[in-house]
């Protein structure tokens, strides 16, 4: 099982503090981009992260949370991530977007909220290399881990096996060295303020990494 940490609730010395991450046990860094649209609050401009995450040695898998989906990927394809994920939710034209994505060299995920169903998925899950389980709503770090999710991995898990699909299942949202227990059949943890609001980013990232060994 692979770690991936969300720097979106680091408020202060970020550049710093993702070169801190240069030297731990963390797979990737995820970057949470958002619209104020496809969710009501805004990240910051693309220059302003681009200057925090220009000097990380760590693929980056970028999660839009985007209704203009194409403008961002055109964007943040110039940080050459190792993933782009968008939302289900956000357009229609799903497929185009797919291929947009991968003719660029470039992974491609797809998320779904919480209210979303597998079931609305089944068309992609041959296509995409990720599939996103939001476990809190969008929108804001630091929320709680919601339970029922745990039954979308496990199916997602289920067809993964049975078909020979090669997405990737990553799960986002309220994940600690607890929460992870309910989502063991994942591929990705997508770890925000769990690891950034302590100021041990190495003792945290450990912690996880012992209660991952522990069901491996
Ligand atoms: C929420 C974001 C998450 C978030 C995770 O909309 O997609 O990536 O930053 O943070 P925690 O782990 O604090 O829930
Ligand atoms: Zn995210």
């Amino acid at each position: 099982m692979q770690i991936s940490t969300s720097i979106l609730s680091i408020k202060e010395n970020i550049d710093k503090k993702i070169l801190e991450l240069n030297n731990l046990d963390t797979d990737y860094i995820h970057l949470d981009i958002m619209d104020g649209k496809f969710v009501t609050n805004k990240t910051r401009s693309f220059d302003e992260i681009y200057e925090d995450i220009k000097n990380t040695t760590k693929k980056v898998d970028v999660h839009l949370m985007v209704k203009d989906v194409k403008k961002y990927v055109d964007k943040y394809l110039l940080i050459n991530p190792d993933i782009i994920t968008f939302h289900l939710e956000a357009i229609d034209n799903i497929d185009e977007m797919i291929d947009y994505i991968k003719e660029h060299n470039t992974k491609v995920g797809l998320a779904i909220k919480p209210n979303t169903s597998i079931e609305d998925l089944s068309f992609y899950l041959n296509k995409v290399d990720l599939i996103l389980v939001m476990t809190v709503e969008p929108g804001k770090g630091g929320q709680e881990f919601i339970k029922e999710m745990e039954e979308k991995v496990d199916e997602l898990r289920l067809l993964k096996d049975a078909y020979k699909y090669d997405y990737l299942i990553e799960v986002d949202g309220g994940i600690n060295n607890k929460t992870l227990l309910n989502v063991l059949n994942s591929d990705i943890l997508v770890v925000g303020s769990y690891i950034t609001s302590s100021n041990d980013y190495k003792k945290q990232i450990d912690t996880l990494r012992e209660q991952i060994k522990k069901y491996e």
